[in-house]
């Protein structure tokens, strides 16, 4: 028997001082269609997202709302479940880094660091501006008037002793991994920045906190906790060690984060002698008025604003075909709104509800849809093109529409049952391929279109 193939996706684990808002949703949503399409191929397709939750940024808010640090992560970390779920996101494991498994082999996969002797037995002066909101240090070159263009908030200048991992150890391996390929980073803008920052060379990175409670504590040095990022990144591992599921086939991540996936995460991993990730995907920003949405700046739009407004299928479905995925976007209702109403109201739920009336006027039966996936959506879907996978199933929606335009099929007589078995069959392919972005909605046409087929209510009631 052929062995199932297997595909290991993951988002990255998010914060947990703030709730979730439309740029991790865009994420987790991309995520999710990502799995469901290798899943509906027949793989064994697992998704991994989950929080972030030790660290600085997390202690400092928890003090900020009055609570210990695990009681509010306990807090927020449930809110992007509840969140997940609005969204119908299908994952295998929400992995949150205060699991006891994750503490575990994060610990674990430290102490191999320190034995392997890449990590210095002596902890050495570190020193720099820090800036809380990214979680890390920051060049003076980084800064906008000496402030972090993130998240417009001055560095706090801070020193300690910490340990050290041995980063620019790498410098060579990475760039013939990225270069070849065999760390797939795209798009290929991205590889190529990557590649050009590793070749001005890599520094040596701490991987601890002397001053830090909220952390999970060295295994070589109990008075210091793993600098978060660190232990983060192993959430990944944890899964997939425990799973059989290593190396991941992609992270999907913003390109705010690329550099720990593309050059601190592999190091780590060529470190203990593991398996580096297949393929790393940084995709853009969701802007407002220019400006990247995020918590700190206080100008986000929540997903259940997104869900109330378009439901579970339509908030997926407008994250999605709104801009290219790699590049940055500006939101605005008003486009969100267009979307919605041309392309699922009127585009899909209008050629469901005409064909459907005129299948139940007719005594149509619809027989199962066994086929698989349109050529042209698997090459666009795994460049990770979204918008284009989209816009051509609503190129094949618009051909239907012609055909019914053009054939009258109420006028015919004969012929009639002929054009709408057509009909019937080209609606059952748009819906399964469209499955891995509305599950829901197609889930339903499928079942409307099979067997004897009646009018129902409409899918996409307009805005
Ligand atoms: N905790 C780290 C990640 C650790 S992964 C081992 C972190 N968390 S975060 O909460 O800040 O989430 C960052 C990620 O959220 C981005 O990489 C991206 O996936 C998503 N986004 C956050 N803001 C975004 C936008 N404005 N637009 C699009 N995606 C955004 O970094």
């Amino acid at each position: 028997m052929d062995k199932i193939k297997k595909y290991f996706v993951t988002t990255p684990i998010y914060y947990v001082n703030d709730v979730a808002h439309i740029g991790h949703t865009y994420t987790t949503v991309a995520a999710d269609v990502i799995t469901r399409y290798y899943k509906q191929r027949g793989y064994d397709a697992r998704l991994l997202t989950g929080t972030d939750e030790h660290g600085a940024k997390i202690a400092e808010a928890a003090i900020k709302h009055g609570k210990k640090p695990k009681e509010y992560a306990d807090e927020i970390s449930e809110k992007f479940k509840e969140a997940w779920k609005s969204l119908n996101i299908g994952y295998a494991r929400f992995i949150r880094t205060t699991d006891e498994d994750h503490i575990k082999v994060a610990r674990e996969f430290l102490q191999k660091l320190y034995d392997k002797g890449v990590i210095d037995s002596k902890p050495r002066l570190y020193g720099g501006l820090y800036c809380v909101g990214h979680e890390k240090f920051m060049s003076p070159e980084e800064l906008v008037n000496g402030l972090c263009p993130d998240h417009q908030t001055k560095p706090i200048e801070h020193s300690e002793e910490n340990y050290y991992f041995r980063l620019s150890d790498y410098q060579e391996k990475l760039e013939k991994l990225i270069t070849s390929d065999e760390i797939r980073i795209r798009p290929e803008s991205r590889k190529n920045e990557i590649l050009s920052k590793l070749k001005q060379g890599l520094e040596d990175i701490s991987i601890s906190r002397a001053n830090l409670e909220w952390g999970i504590p060295l295994p070589f040095d109990k008075k210091q906790t793993s600098y978060v990022w660190i232990e983060a990144l192993i959430n990944y591992y944890t899964y997939g060690s425990q799973n059989n599921f290593w190396p991941a086939d992609l992270h999907l991540i913003a390109k705010d984060i690329l550099w720990f996936h593309a050059i601190v995460w592999p190091a780590m991993l060529l470190a203990i002698e593991e398996e580096t990730p297949k393929q790393i995907f940084a995709h853009g920003f969701f802007t407002i008025n220019g400006q990247k949405m995020s918590k700190t700046l206080g100008n986000v739009i929540s997903p259940d604003q997104l869900v109330e407004r378009y439901g579970t299928d339509g908030a997926r479905y407008v994250l999605l075909a709104a801009f290219p995925f790699g590049e940055d976007g500006n939101f605005s209702w008003d486009l969100f709104d267009r979307l919605y109403n041309a392309d699922l109201a009127n585009g899909l739920g209008n050629l469901v509800a005409r064909v459907a009336k005129l299948c139940e006027n007719n005594d149509v039966v619809g027989e199962e849809y066994k086929e698989s996936f349109d050529p042209k959506m698997t090459k666009h879907l795994e460049q990770f093109k979204f918008n284009e996978a989209l816009n051509h199933i609503w190129s094949e929606i618009a051909g239907a529409d012609k055909l019914v335009t053009e054939k009258k099929p109420w006028e015919l007589r004969e012929e009639v049952k002929i054009i709408l078995a057509d009909l019937v069959k080209r609606i059952q392919r748009i819906a399964f391929n469209l499955q891995p972005f509305l599950p829901e909605t197609s889930e339903k046409i499928l079942k409307q279109f099979s067997g004897s087929i009646k009018s129902a209510p409409p899918l996409f009631p307009r805005i």
